[in-house]
């Protein structure tokens, strides 16, 4: 194995089997070396989650446990591979809920241990940054990285493969919960996030004046609890005063506080650390406000803006896959008792 101008080269094809349940999808997907999805199978709850308004921890790993066979030969099959063809199993081990994470890690580890693979367990926030690396063939860390989501909004600088500094994180609520917590309020369902984005094309985003929470100089931490109480204060008091509520407004309004926070910080952060690359990763990197006003931004200060396909923002195995790629080549395996940790933090 070499290393040559920030690539890794294996003298065979690495073919990887990665699992992720986490939250609210179950998903299995074969990688070939770290960026080829051969297939990416995900069977999302969200229909079942619906009509609870967000995700019930129980459901999710009864609904897990009742697909996860059925995912992993799906996988296989669209790949064309049999499980002897296989170099590693990969796994996402946290941060996420506990019953959920359980049922991929235990039968990641009866794979590995039936099949003699060795095993290697992901953090699922590092998976989402790697879901770039699919995506974009020619991004090669150095760089910064935003990885919001429904769980987690952290500003990260990727130094290496598989190395990482948290330059900044939420001290409140992520950036999706917080769209989730607003759609509900605005009664428009979960998840929240796509549905804002979405009214929001047909609202001014300077209708209403909204917070903006900064924090201290040259911090890259964010709280979005500030924004989510005006905007509930905001449809309180409307209605109280039987004022008629815009939501197209209401959303395009928080929407552009939300963004607006994130996208300067990311520039600060890539400009800071020198980084020809500003990375959006999750869910929230979806957002599509979010990509066309970091494209400004991005642009007046020569900073490129990557981000991945739609499909590849939101929970997914293949990005897992390719976090344990990178893992795989350096020798770093887990070893068969690891357990899920709900709070894995990103090292
Ligand atoms: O990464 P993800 O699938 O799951 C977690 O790891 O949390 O992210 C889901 C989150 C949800 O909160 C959802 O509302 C948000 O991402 N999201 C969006 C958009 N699409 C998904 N938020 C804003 N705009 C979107 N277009
Ligand atoms: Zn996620």
């Amino acid at each position: 194995m070499d290393r040559t101008e920030g690539k890794w080269i294996m003298d065979k094809d690495i073919n990887i089997l990665a699992i992720e349940t986490s939250c609210d999808e179950t998903s299995a997907a074969v990688v070939r070396n770290g960026r080829e999805i051969r297939s990416n199978i995900i069977y999302s709850q969200i229909d079942v989650h619906k009509k609870f308004g967000g995700v019930v921890p129980e459901v999710a790993s009864r609904k897990h446990l009742e697909s996860i066979n059925h995912v992993i030969d799906l996988s296989l099959a669209e790949a064309h591979i049999g499980f002897q063809d296989l170099d590693s199993i990969a796994v996402t081990y946290g941060p996420g809920l506990v019953g959920a994470l359980l049922i991929g890690l235990t039968t990641a580890k009866a794979l590995a241990y039936t099949l003699g693979l060795p095993l290697i367990g992901v953090n699922h926030i590092e998976g989402h940054i790697c879901a770039n690396y699919i995506e974009h063939k020619h991004l090669n860390p150095p760089f910064v990285c935003l990885i919001a989501s429904g769980g987690h909004s952290h500003l990260v600088y990727v130094a290496d493969f598989g190395e990482y500094e948290i330059m900044g994180m939420t001290r409140d609520d992520a950036a999706g919960e917080a769209f989730d917590k607003i759609a509900r309020a605005l009664g428009l369902g979960y998840p929240g996030g796509p549905l804002i984005d979405k009214i929001a094309k047909e609202g001014k985003a300077n209708a209403i004046e909204f917070p903006r929470a900064y924090l201290e100089d040259g911090s890259y931490d964010f709280s979005f609890s500030g924004v989510k109480s005006a905007v509930l204060n905001y449809l309180n008091s409307s209605k109280m005063k039987g004022k008629k509520i815009d939501k197209e407004d209401v959303a395009a309004s928080f929407q552009e506080s939300i963004v607006d926070v994130l996208s300067d910080k990311l520039i600060a952060a890539a400009e800071e650390k020198n980084s020809s690359y500003a990375v959006l990763a999750g869910g929230v990197a979806a957002n599509s406000r979010l990509r066309e006003i970091l494209t400004m931004k991005g642009k007046a200060k020569g900073i490129e803006i990557l981000y991945p396909t739609p499909i590849l923002c939101t929970d997914n195995a293949a990005m897992i896959g390719s976090a344990g790629y990178y893992h795989y080549i350096k020798g770093e395996t887990s070893s068969l008792d690891i357990n899920a940790i709900p709070n894995l933090a990103i090292k």
